[in-house]
């Protein structure tokens, strides 16, 4: 497919100057009749702690194994000098065990412990980090520690940027903070903490390092710029928390909501199946620390404007990984799967008279988030699933009749296992069916058309998980993204079925990254936001309210043969229409907007056009953030029938208005 690749990009100056002579596409665009309304859960966000995309990425926290946890061994990603002993007796009995510095045993000797973080501690010169920890003096009386921010490899007489001392003070657990401006930028610093009171004996726990400045402002907060990334998508749909991790690599290592709630520092860790599952990627120390919880999460959801879309476990661990019926939960002893989805509802939504509200105002937001969603179970599929399914949704019926339950259809975005699930999600009522699709170019160049034909009486459709992957070799690129522009096209005509759409996954960094492509990558200290995130950024802020039709020979332009690579489709914003194209064809094309439908004296005038292009399809924005942008052009044109110009290998949004 490279060669290809290569060969399509040696076509484009060349095609470019063919356009004259092409042949005009004329595309009918009726605005007499409004189609379906767009759903503001249209375009969204799906979120899993893959590629560190939580601790490490989105969630702000400096600090690696912050309470000694890590089960191989308590001190992974810690360097402890001196005297340093872990005990397990710790104040927080989810997170038992702590540290002991005792004296080193000779006045020229030090004790303490250095943390790098996650692939280091990105630090921002002028910017302020919050250090805190959990200590005491087991013996009474009065110690100091001393906190750094350093590198071994700073060139100064000291290793160190800056220090703080913190005097601890009592016999008892209590938590300390200080904060340290760093002067310098460096995204590979370390945290150091020395037994400044040599002869004393003090124990620590929790000991974490945030930036201040976090989204919001946020102690317990988010990444800013990745947030802010999140936020600039405009999601209407936020899922979380996953994908596979939903279900575990077994039932033990499942995301269990209960666990992410509460005071963070007795939020116990959980594996991370993306720790193992591919041994060519393997990252032995990655562990979900579970502070960016299902607070967290709602919290975010509300501040970025999305609708939250949790998934919980049907009771089933993950169907690739276990064949043995004995690896789930048999239909008859769901009981506590089903609680544990109704009282995550009631954490969401609950009266803050209730257990789960009232643990929710606890935590800062006694309003309601107004949860309207809930899938239940991942990639799941055989006949099992349904039998899993069908006690969840009584449940969640009967007490919550409102909620909107979301199904799936399975791994396959078709096949025995997806043509038997689509109807067993209709038989139990389903309103969302979940499909997946990590697809290669074909299968994306033939799918415009997918959704024309679905069923209009069944569930809709939650396109929850998707991305075009190159065959063999997958990574980011411009031609895939634009393969991703051409399918959407077929989401957004059929917006009456299709309510939600969600690219995965969402995050990666760049040393810690075990599936790609992805959404967002990011190093310690920037984003860099791809092709396919401008992709979605375009569909959500030309999301349009209404579809129209749009045709061309009276058929769907999904790119059908005879119809010159062009996708198609088009919506209105109140006066505004939107037009948008998709040429994945190596010619520029002609295309003759004949907008048909409106009064005599009535005309639409070009406002702008959006163009997606470039001649470095192999390429994405990883490397650097400015490679290949949207560009906004001026669009002159008036009337009801309007020529344009769609470069080849190009997506183009016409922005008219009335
Ligand atoms: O997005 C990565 C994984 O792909 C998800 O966890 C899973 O649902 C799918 O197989």
């Amino acid at each position: 497919m490279k060669t290809k690749l290569i060969i399509l990009t040696s076509f484009l100056l060349m095609a470019a100057g063919l356009a004259s002579h092409a042949q005009t596409n004329t595309f009918d665009i009726n605005m007499k009749k409004l189609g379906a309304p767009i759903q503001p859960t249209m375009y969204g966000i799906f979120f899993e702690d893959i590629n560190f995309a939580a601790d490490g990425g989105l969630y702000a926290e400096l600090v690696k194994n912050r309470s000694f946890e890590f089960p191989v061994d308590p001190l992974q990603g810690w360097t402890a000098f001196g005297n340093v002993k872990v005990r397990e007796d710790g104040p927080f009995d989810k997170n038992p065990h702590y540290v002991r510095l005792g004296n080193p045993g000779h006045a020229h000797k030090h004790t303490g412990l250095e943390n790098s973080g996650f692939f280091g501690i990105g630090l921002k010169e002028g910017a302020q980090y919050r250090f805190s920890v959990w200590a005491r003096v087991p013996d009474g009386g009065n110690a100091t520690i001393r906190v750094e921010l350093m590198d071994r490899a700073n060139m100064g007489e000291r290793q160190a940027y800056v220090q703080q001392r913190v005097a601890i003070s009592s016999s008892q657990w209590k938590k300390y903070e200080v904060v340290l401006t760093s002067p310098v930028t460096n995204p590979k610093a370390s945290l150091r903490i020395f037994l400044q009171s040599k002869e004393a004996t003090v124990d620590l726990e929790h000991i974490s390092l945030f930036p201040v400045d976090t989204w919001m402002g946020h102690e317990n907060g988010m990444r800013k710029d990745l947030a802010q990334a999140l936020y600039d998508l405009h999601p209407g749909i936020f899922r979380f928390p996953g994908g596979c991790i939903v279900e575990g690599t077994d039932l033990e290592t499942r995301y269990n909501w209960k666990n992410s709630v509460g005071p963070v520092e007795n939020r116990p860790i959980n594996e991370n199946r993306w720790e193992y599952t591919f041994d060519y990627r393997l990252f032995p120390d990655y562990f979900q620390s579970y502070g960016l919880g299902f607070y967290e999460f709602f919290l975010l959801s509300e501040e970025i404007g999305s609708e939250p879309l949790p998934i919980v476990s049907c009771g089933l661990a993950c169907q690739f990984q276990n064949d043995d019926e004995s690896a789930h939960v048999p239909v008859d002893e769901l009981q506590d799967y089903i609680q544990d989805a109704l009282d995550l509802i009631e954490f969401a939504n609950g009266d803050v008279s209730t257990k789960w509200g009232a643990l929710r105002a606890e935590m800062g937001h006694p309003a309601p988030f107004n949860l309207k969603f809930l899938g239940v179970g991942n990639e799941q599929w055989g006949e099992t699933y349904p039998e899993h399914l069908e006690p969840f949704v009584k449940a969640i019926r009967a007490k919550y009749p409102d909620i909107k339950i979301v199904g799936t259809s399975g791994p396959d975005s078709e096949g025995n296992q997806f043509d038997f699930l689509w109807p067993e999600m209709k038989r139990l009522g389903a309103d969302l069916v979940d499909e997946h699709f990590y697809r290669p170019y074909d299968w994306f160049l033939s799918q415009g058309a997918r959704y024309d034909n679905y069923d209009r009486k069944g569930p809709k459709v939650f396109a929850g998980e998707y991305a075009c992957h190159a065959r063999g070799k997958k990574w980011n690129h411009f031609y895939a993204s634009l393969l991703e522009a051409a399918f959407m096209t077929g989401l957004e005509r059929n917006a009456d079925i299709v309510h939600m759409a969600t690219y995965a996954p969402l995050f990666a960094h760049v040393e810690g990254w075990q599936w790609r492509p992805d959404l967002i990558w990011f190093d310690n200290l920037n984003t860099m936001r791809t092709v396919s995130y401008y992709v979605q950024q375009l569909y959500s802020q030309y999301k349009g309210a209404n579809a129209l039709t749009l045709t061309m020979d009276k058929k769907n332009v999904t790119g059908a043969d005879g119809q010159n690579g062009l996708f198609a489709s088009a919506v209105a914003d109140g006066n505004k229409v939107y037009v948008k194209v998709v040429n994945t064809s190596e010619k520029a094309q002609s295309i003759n907007l004949n907008f048909t439908g409106m009064k005599k004296n009535e005309v639409l005038k070009g406002v702008k056009s959006i163009r997606l292009t470039t001649d470095k399809i192999e390429e994405d924005n990883i490397e650097d953030p400015t490679n290949i942008l949207p560009e906004e052009l001026a669009f002159s044109a008036q009337g009801q029938n309007v020529n344009v110009t769609v470069e080849p290998l190009c997506f183009r949004i016409f922005v008219l208005e009335k």
